[in-house]
């Protein structure tokens, strides 16, 4: 498939926009510096908080899986059995108390942070896939 270009330019705050790629859905969430700060915060609770055992260009090896870290780019296909997971931006709480967003999978009850790392005690065996991908000015990324 070829490579998607995506125009972030008016991506608001805590905003996802979700492109097609090869098939297959990719978002690309805001991160607000709360939600940063929060990401640091649940390491205990995650499965593989390094993403040691992840897809990921070497460029998201880092603690936020990102090239810009107010920036998340992850393919939005849980890693259990392939649903969508639903973005939680105000109400993650009620599935993972004391963190505000992530996401959700609808089919056996996963739960992913805001970097794509699925929380222990759920069906989904690894963190959300990063795509490969790269800025190609300020506001735009080319995908794939
Ligand atoms: Fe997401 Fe099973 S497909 S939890």
């Amino acid at each position: 498939g070829a490579p998607v270009e995506v125009d972030i330019s008016k991506i608001e705050p805590g905003q996802l926009i979700r492109v097609e790629w090869r098939g297959k859905p990719v978002w690309l969430v805001s991160r607000t510096e709360s939600v940063l700060k929060e990401l640091e915060q649940h390491d205990g609770s995650l499965r593989d908080p390094a993403s040691e055992q992840e897809q990921q260009p070497s460029y998201a090896q880092n603690k936020y899986r990102s090239i810009k870290s107010e920036l998340l780019v992850a393919v939005g296909i849980c890693t259990h059995l392939g649903c969508s997971p639903t973005y939680l931006p105000d109400s993650f709480g009620e599935q993972v108390e004391g963190v505000s967003s992530g996401f959700f999978c609808p089919c056996h009850g996963s739960k992913f942070d805001m970097a794509g790392r699925v929380f222990q005690g759920v069906p989904a065996p690894l963190n959300l896939v990063i795509p490969p991908h790269y800025y190609i000015d300020k506001t735009t990324i080319l995908i794939g």
